[in-house]
């Protein structure tokens, strides 16, 4: 395999538990079959997925010693004899591994199945770019595969300020939607900024009238990122025909008013991006890159650690309250 090591240095987990289940070691670089490619990586990110997998909440094969991440940006280190699309020194991301059965990206060199590997566009910066491909990808399946969104719609976000509403935000409103947010008082200006039309703050206790007053002609789409799922204050906002996305808080039980949403021909879509098909992953992309290409795509980065410090990332992921980082949890390896 050319000039690529023996071994690498992963973050790992050889069986479900806490962020103390994280061990960080040298592991064998897998052999990259005829389809493969190992990547050297540049930056890895941390999603709320992430936690999920390690702790054994969300249910996916994770054959142990487990590298655990999802993400990563880096360039082409060595790849399978079938795989023409790239050669070693390209510019690469993938945003679906650590799941199904396929090793993570926390590694310094990882293995990348060929038909989830995305050149990175040359403008991008790898720690910018590795803070937005989970969040935009999620975003990308949600509004178009799933909520069919057109130009002129209006969209709802709640929980706007966060990674997947930031994500959600710039991809509505580059489609030509209107863009309604919630999010903290403070985060209203970075909501603009990323293209929201109105920002409501969420510890307004009448928040929703507020939606009211500002989606006049009625929300197309509306996307909850904060897990309330509140469907009953959601439906007099939104317009007829209008898809509710629901698809973060696992354990809430939203009352459903089947009366109003089926005379108004309103639908809840529910969707997992782990279950995305390749298909999907690719065309969401496609928008990631035209995105980042036209430095239109952005994230907030809260800190940045080394992998050495896998485990301190996914503590801070699962923290909650003020020492929370307010952006995105970024690793270099
Ligand atoms: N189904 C999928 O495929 C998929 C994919 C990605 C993510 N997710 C899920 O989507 C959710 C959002 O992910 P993320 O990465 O964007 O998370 P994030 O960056 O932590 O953002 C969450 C946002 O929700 C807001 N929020 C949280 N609790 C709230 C509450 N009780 N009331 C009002 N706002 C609240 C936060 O606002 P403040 O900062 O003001 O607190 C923050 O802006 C997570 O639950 C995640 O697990 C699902």
């Amino acid at each position: 395999m050319g000039d690529v090591p023996t071994v690498t240095t992963a973050a790992y987990i050889t069986g479900h538990g806490s962020p103390d289940a994280i061990r960080v070691g040298e592991l064998p670089v897998p052999e990259p079959g005829p389809t493969d490619v190992i990547v050297r990586t540049e930056a890895l990110a941390v999603n709320h997925v992430d936690a999920f997998v390690r702790s054994g909440s969300y249910r996916t094969h994770t054959p142990f010693p487990f590298v655990i991440g999802r993400d990563l940006v880096g360039t082409v280190a060595a790849r399978g004899a079938g795989v023409a699309e790239f050669r070693a020194g390209d510019r690469v991301w993938c945003n679906s591994l650590g799941h199904a059965g396929r090793q993570g990206s926390f590694a310094r060199y990882a293995l990348v199945p060929v038909e989830r590997l995305y050149r990175l566009p040359d403008a991008a910066d790898p720690g910018a770019a590795v803070a937005v491909l989970h969040t935009a990808a999620t975003a990308h399946i949600g509004l178009f595969r799933e909520a069919r969104l057109r130009a002129g719609e209006t969209v709802v976000v709640t929980g706007a300020a966060g990674g997947v509403g930031s994500a959600l935000v710039q991809l509505a409103s580059f489609a030509g939607a209107k863009v309604v947010a919630t999010a903290s008082g403070r985060d209203a200006e970075w909501c603009r900024s990323l293209g929201a039309h109105t920002v409501i703050d969420h510890h307004d206790p009448q928040a929703m009238d507020r939606v009211g007053e500002a989606v006049p002609e009625g929300a197309a789409i509306f996307w909850d990122n904060t897990g309330r799922n509140d469907i009953e204050a959601a439906l007099p906002v939104l317009a007829d025909g209008a898809r509710i996305i629901v698809m973060s808080g696992p354990g809430s039980r939203p009352i459903l008013p089947v009366g109003e949403i089926y005379t108004r021909d309103v639908s809840v879509h529910g969707f997992v991006i782990s279950k995305a098909s390749v298909a999907d992953l690719r065309s969401a992309a496609a928008t990631i890159n035209a995105l980042l290409a036209a430095d239109r795509l952005h994230a907030r980065i809260g800190t940045t650690l080394p992998l050495t410090r896998a485990a301190d990332a996914h503590r801070l992921q699962e923290t909650r309250g003020p020492q929370r980082p307010r952006g995105r949890i970024v690793v270099l390896p």
